[in-house]
């Protein structure tokens, strides 16, 4: 497969290059990094890059930013940065992906644990992972020829720790290598509108 990855350069993204590029031919894409340069809150980026990327048999994001802050504190601003990077730049991208994609295709998304299990000063982070899930249970049904999307949804990963550990007190943190096997079912497996939770 030639596999489009956008956030290769990240924590979660080099994982999944390094598992999916065994097998496949992986093409990445970030703001200042990788093969190509897509930023998901510029929609206008996206179809250009994926047709710079050529024929495509699959689209992976794991990039998305949001801010993290107090619930009080958040402003119209704040709340905008991850509702247009990382829920509508996933969304758009998707729409883009179903447009350019081989028959038979797929899309892979990244939300998270926040999604399900609130922390301090994750109020915008929990809103836009449950929005990326609705939204690929509702995408599944309508897109068209038997282009599939899922969504991974990571614990907070053990790399990430040595900044994240003061807001995830308690968890459980996963190896990104393991997170990179829930992009690999995605990918490679037949299944389409899932949330793989990666706990
Ligand atoms: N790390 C965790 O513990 C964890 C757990 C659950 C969910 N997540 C989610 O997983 C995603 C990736 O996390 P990470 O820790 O792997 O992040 P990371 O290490 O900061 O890497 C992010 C990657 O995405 C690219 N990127 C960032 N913003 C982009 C944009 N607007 N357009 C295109 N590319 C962009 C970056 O490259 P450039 O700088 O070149 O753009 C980089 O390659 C995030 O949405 C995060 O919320 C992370």
């Amino acid at each position: 497969m030639r596999i489009f990855l956008v956030g290769a350069n990240g924590t979660i993204g080099g994982a999944v290059a390094r598992e999916l590029a065994q097998r496949h031919e992986v093409i990445t894409a970030g703001r200042s990094s990788g093969d190509i340069r897509l930023d998901l809150a510029d929609p206008a980026s996206h179809a250009p890059a994926m047709a710079q990327a050529g024929k495509l048999d699959a689209v992976v994001s794991t990039a998305g930013n949001v801010h993290f802050g107090a619930l009080a504190e958040m402003t119209e601003e704040l709340w905008g940065i991850g509702l247009r990077d990382k829920l509508m730049g996933q969304v758009q991208l998707a729409l883009a992906a179903s447009r350019v994609l081989a028959d038979g295709g797929s899309i892979t998304l990244t939300s998270g644990i926040l999604a399900d299990t609130p922390i301090r000063y994750g109020a915008s982070a929990s809103l836009v992972n449950g929005g990326l899930e609705a939204f690929a249970r509702a995408a599944a049904i309508e897109l068209p020829r038997g282009i599939r999307i899922n969504v991974v949804s990571p614990n907070v990963l053990a790399e990430s720790m040595p900044s994240y550990a003061p807001y995830f007190r308690g968890f459980d943190a996963v190896p990104a290598a393991k997170v990179a096997l829930a992009y690999s079912r995605s990918v490679e497996g037949a299944q389409t509108g899932q949330v793989y939770k990666v706990l």
